[in-house]
């Protein structure tokens, strides 16, 4: 059946229930979106202990578990929505960007499902389900609005005129921010993922201890840089080492552990001061240059409290409004496969090739 003649035809029955799987890294997400009912069911596996132990994702690793986690996931969320696979409209994957072999086991699993249920599948940009993940929530914001997507590979600010109507105003040159959180808890010893342990060692911190730069503030434009920013907290924590093993070498009576404890919570903490800074700053910029008063929040550093409220604070000021995910769907998820999946179905946007094709750096 021809994609127009079929897609017309949901319409007339206004059947519409997409099943969405997310694998484009450490997480297996599954959900359905129903466009009666919104969101019936979601679930996730979170891969961080199987990669633990690395200290990072290891991709192989990655894939595998994917393989796994995919098939039982599905049924489960089959269940909690009490529906069955034939009950689907279509079926939403994330096609890009990502990790290739994660890509593939859910793009495999989709097209193959979707191919046997003779039903269309609606492959995803990961990065515009995470900007679509606030409209989700019951406080949702209307289009257009500026989004802010800060993950673990990404850092940008996206003009959204509408669906499949965005705009990259500006990004990072180098490291994304929730990288940058990473390594920089790498350096202060904290496992992985380092970021949301960061954010809890930094509320120990003095934030007037140490003072970071606020990266590229200073320049015209709305590009972000962080890879500088990691280095400054390395030669903050070396200097630091550095001072107390010449002290204690010195014979000196040092209040050791407690300094070295407080030192790396100040460290988070300037961090931290840092990123929400400069991040504010940009907004700022850019959504009077976009003459826009909504701001989106989204990906896995949108969780961050200390974000939030400079965002917020700033926001207030400029006379702007702040939508977030709920704190389960910033990081990946399957809800945000889903729901952008039902948005792309409303205008049309389906495949019914059986082509698994995907794209690791595939662009906004
Ligand atoms: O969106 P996401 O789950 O995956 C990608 O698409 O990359 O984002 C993961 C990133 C990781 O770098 C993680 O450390 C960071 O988000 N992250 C946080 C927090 N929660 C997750 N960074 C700072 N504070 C948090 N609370
Ligand atoms: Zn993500």
């Amino acid at each position: 059946m021809n994609d127009f003649i079929l897609h017309t035809l949901y319409f007339i029955l206004n059947f519409m229930r997409i099943l969405g799987i997310e694998t484009s890294c450490d997480e297996t997400g599954v959900a359905v979106f129903d466009d009666k009912n919104g969101l019936l069911a979601h679930a996730l596996h979170s891969q961080v202990k199987l990669h633990a132990q690395y200290g990072g994702v290891v991709p192989e690793l990655a894939s595998r578990d994917h393989v796994r986690k995919l098939l039982p996931l599905v049924k489960e969320v089959l269940n909690m929505a009490k529906i069955e696979a034939k009950d689907l409209s279509a079926i939403a994957y994330t096609k890009g960007p990502g990790l290739i072999g994660a890509l593939l086991v859910g793009a495999a699993f989709a097209e193959s499902l979707a191919f046997s249920l003779g039903i269309p599948t609606v492959p995803i940009n990961h990065m515009e389900a995470h900007l679509l993940a606030p409209l989700l929530e019951e406080n949702k914001p209307e289009f257009p609005f500026l989004a802010l997507l800060v993950s673990g590979g990404h850092t940008q600010l996206v003009h959204v005129a509408e669906i499949n109507n965005y705009r990259i105003v500006g990004e990072s040159v180098d490291d994304a921010v929730g990288e940058a959180f990473d390594k920089v808890a790498k350096i202060l010893g904290l496992s992985y993922p380092g970021g949301p342990l960061l954010e809890k060692l930094a509320t120990k911190g003095d934030s007037k201890r140490f003072y970071f730069p606020r990266p590229m503030v200073n320049r015209k434009g709305l590009d972000f840089s962080f890879s500088g920013l990691k280095t400054y907290a390395l030669n903050c924590f070396n200097e630091y080492i550095a001072m107390k093993k010449k002290f204690s070498e010195g014979g000196g009576t040092n209040r050791t552990e407690q300094n070295y404890e407080q030192t790396r919570a100040d460290i988070a903490r300037a961090f931290q001061d840092s990123v929400t800074n400069t991040l504010a700053i940009k907004c700022r910029r850019a959504l009077r240059q976009e003459n826009l008063k909504r701001l989106v929040v989204a990906g896995g550093v949108s969780a961050n409290s200390a974000l939030r409220e400079a965002l917020n604070a700033m926001a207030k000021k400029e006379g702007a409004e702040v939508y977030y995910p709920r704190i389960a769907f910033c990081s990946d998820n399957g809800a945000m496969i889903a729901y952008a999946g039902y948005r792309r179905f409303l205008i049309g946007d389906i495949n019914m090739s059986l082509m698994i094709k995907v794209d690791p750096r595939l662009r906004l």
